[in-house]
C-alpha cells in the first residue's frame, strides 16, 4: 500500500540531496492558482499532493521575484519579494510548510549574474554620473571608436545582439542576456554582501537549497578584452575556450562565499546551472567548498544514440570522480526543446522518452524532472505572434528561442486549458487533442508515463537494487547499454532497430512490453540480477 505522503516526514540526513529527484517547476507554466492564466504559487501549492504522489524528494521553483518579466522572471527587480503575478511572502511561507509536510524539500531560484534594469540599484546608476559608486554595481564603460560610439568589445549576448547597450550620456553597460538585464560586478563588496542577504532572507524562511543560474558567469576578465570565438558563439550554446564571457577563475570565490553562508545551515544546498563542457573544468565548481552540485547537460544535449549516451554518461560520471559530488543528470528543462520531441517526437519520442527516463533514474546520483516530463509533454509549435522569449526579437526573429519547451501543463479535462486555469486564455496557448495527455487521464491509465515514472520512482526509492552510489558498463549488444548497480540493479537500454535478449534476472520494470524475454527497439528495462 501506498503511504498517506502526508505522513511522511522530511527525512533528517543532512546529505539527502545526494540521490534526490528534483522536480522542476516552471512556475508560469505549472498550476495557476487564480485565473490569470499565468501559473503561480497557490497554483503549486494547489498540487503539492500529486507531487508527493509522484514520488519526488524535492522541488526547484523558476524565479517568483519581482520582475518586468523580460525573461519570464530571470530578470529580478527585487532578489527578496515575491512577484504580484505569483503571489506574494505569505503564499510563500505557506507553500513551503505545506510541501515540508508532505515529505517535499523546497529549493528556489538565485539569480546573481544580472538583475533587472528595474531594480532600484540600476536605476540610481543610470541617474549617477560615470565613476559614481553606483554604477560601479554593474558593468559600465566607456565606448571605443570616435566619441566612444561603439560598445567596448566585441562580446556577443547569449541572447543575440551585442552584449553592451548604451546610456544617455555615453557609457555602456554589458548585459550577457537581455538589455533588461544588466551584469552585476561581483568584484563589488555591496554586490557579494547583498548576494549573501538574499541567501539568508530565504534560508531564515526555511528553504532547503537553491539553483543558481548561470553559476559559471559572475566573473568577467580583467580589462574585458575582446573574445575570439565571438562569432561562432551559438545562442545558449557550451561555452568553451575562447568564450571570455564565462567560467573565469575569478567565480569560484562567488561559490565559495556562497557556501560559506549554507555551511551555517545544515541540510541545505547547491546545485549551478553550468554550461562549461570541458570536464576539468567543470569539476572545479563542485569542490568540497563550492557547489552541491553541478547540472550536467550531457544527457540533455545527446542525441538518440547508444554511443552518444554513453558518451554523456562516462563525461558526467569522470567529471565527478575526484569530487565529492555525486553526477546530476538532466533531460529537460525550460531553456531546451523537450526530450520527447528531442528524439522525433509523435509514438517514437515517446518511446523513446519512456526509454529515457528509466536510463535517468537508473543512474547513480541526482536527477532532475522538468515539469510535463511525467507526462510525455512534447514542445508545441507556436506561430509568430505568441511568441514572448526575448531571444526571439533579439535574434531579429532568426532564433525562434525556448517557448515551445514552456507550454502550461495540462492536469486534467478535454479542452484548453486542461486545468492548468480557470481562464482558457493562458499566458502560452495550450493546443487542441491534449485530453489523453491530461495528468488526469494518465492517472486512470496502468500503461500511461505518469504511471511509468510513478512505478519508477517508487521502485528507485524502495528497492535494495538501487544501493550504492556507483555503477558499471556491462558488456551490450550493438546500439546497446548495459550497466549494473552494486545493489544488484542491471539496467538495459535499446537505442538498436532490433529487438536484443535481456540479461538474466528478475524484472523490475520495463518501460515496453518484454514478453517473452526480448527488449523491443527504443525501450528500456530494470532487472534486479
Ligand atoms: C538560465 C535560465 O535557465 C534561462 O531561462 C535564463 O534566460 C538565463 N539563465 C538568464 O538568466
Amino acid at each position: 500500500m501506498t503511504p498517506d505522503p502526508a505522513s511522511v516526514p522530511v527525512p533528517a540526513a543532512v546529505d539527502w540531496w545526494r540521490d534526490a529527484v528534483f522536480y522542476q517547476v516552471y512556475i508560469r507554466s505549472f498550476a495557476d492558482g487564480d485565473g490569470d492564466g499565468v501559473g503561480d504559487l497557490a497554483g503549486i501549492r494547489s498540487r503539492l499532493r500529486y507531487l508527493a504522489e509522484l514520488g519526488v524528494d524535492a522541488l526547484w521553483i523558476t524565479p517568483f521575484y519581482p520582475s518586468p518579466m523580460a525573461d519570464h522572471g530571470y530578470d529580478v527587480a527585487d532578489p527578496r519579494d515575491v512577484e504580484p503575478v505569483f503571489g506574494d511572502l505569505a503564499e510563500f511561507d505557506a507553500l513551503l510548510e505545506e510541501a515540508h509536510g508532505l515529505g517535499l524539500r523546497m529549493t528556489i531560484d538565485l539569480v546573481p549574474n544580472h538583475s533587472s534594469h528595474l531594480r532600484e540599484w540600476f536605476q540610481e546608476a543610470l541617474a549617477a554620473p560615470p565613476g559614481s559608486p553606483a554604477r560601479a554595481r554593474y558593468v559600465f564603460r566607456d565606448g571605443r571608436g570616435p566619441g566612444g560610439g561603439e560598445p567596448p568589445n566585441n562580446w556577443p549576448s547569449v541572447f543575440g545582439g551585442p552584449a553592451w547597450t548604451r546610456v544617455p550620456g555615453g557609457q555602456w553597460y554589458l548585459h550577457l542576456f537581455a538589455a533588461e538585464q544588466p551584469d552585476l560586478d561581483f568584484t563589488n563588496r555591496e554586490v557579494l554582501a547583498d548576494l549573501e542577504t538574499t541567501l539568508r532572507f530565504w534560508l531564515a524562511r526555511g528553504v532547503d537549497g537553491f539553483r543558481i543560474d548561470v553559476a559559471h558567469g559572475m566573473a568577467k576578465p580583467e580589462g574585458l578584452p575582446d573574445m575570439v570565438a565571438a562569432e561562432d558563439t551559438g545562442l545558449f550554446d557550451d561555452h568553451g575556450p575562447g568564450d571570455l564571457r564565462f567560467d573565469q577563475d575569478g567565480v569560484h570565490d562567488v561559490h565559495r562565499r556562497i557556501r560559506r553562508v549554507l555551511e551555517q545551515h545544515p541540510g541545505t544546498m547547491a546545485v549551478g546551472e553550468l554550461w562549461v563542457h570541458d570536464d576539468d573544468r567543470l569539476a572545479r565548481y563542485v569542490r568540497a567548498d563550492e557547489l552541491h552540485l553541478a547540472f550536467n547537460f550531457q544527457l540533455l544535449l545527446a542525441d538518440w544514440d547508444a554511443e552518444e549516451l554513453r558518451t554523456a554518461v562516462d563525461h558526467s560520471l569522470a567529471t565527478v570522480a575526484g569530487t565529492p559530488a555525486p553526477a546530476c543528470w538532466v533531460l529537460s528543462n525550460h531553456d531546451r526543446p523537450r526530450h520527447v520531441t528531442r528524439y522525433g517526437g509523435g509514438a517514437s519520442g515517446t518511446r523513446r522518452a519512456r526509454a529515457a527516463v528509466l536510463l535517468q533514474l537508473a543512474l547513480p546520483g541526482v536527477a532532475y524532472l522538468y515539469n510535463g516530463d511525467e507526462l510525455g509533454m512534447p514542445d508545441v509549435e507556436l506561430p509568430d505572434e505568441v511568441l514572448q522569449d526575448p531571444i526571439w526579437e533579439r535574434s531579429g526573429h532568426t532564433e525562434r528561442g525556448r517557448d515551445s519547451c514552456r507550454i502550461p501543463v495540462p492536469w486534467s479535462g478535454t479542452a484548453a486549458a486542461y486545468g492548468f486555469s480557470t481562464s482558457p486564455d493562458t499566458w502560452l496557448p495550450m493546443p487542441a487533442g491534449w485530453g489523453a495527455l491530461t495528468a488526469e487521464a494518465q492517472a486512470a491509465d496502468a500503461g500511461s508515463m505518469l504511471s511509468l515514472y510513478r512505478t519508477a520512482l517508487r521502485l528507485r526509492a524502495t528497492s535494495p537494487a538501487f544501493g550504492g552510489g556507483a555503477m558499471h558498463w556491462l558488456p551490450a549488444p550493438d546500439g546497446c547499454l548495459a550497466f549494473r548497480r552494486p545493489g544488484g540493479l542491471v539496467c538495459l537500454l535499446n537505442v538498436s532497430p532490433a529487438p536484443v535478449p535481456m540479461p538474466e534476472g528478475h524484472v523490475l520494470l520495463a518501460s515496453d512490453d518484454v514478453c517473452g524475454g526480448v527488449l523491443p527497439p527504443d525501450a528500456a528495462v530494470w532487472l534486479h540480477a
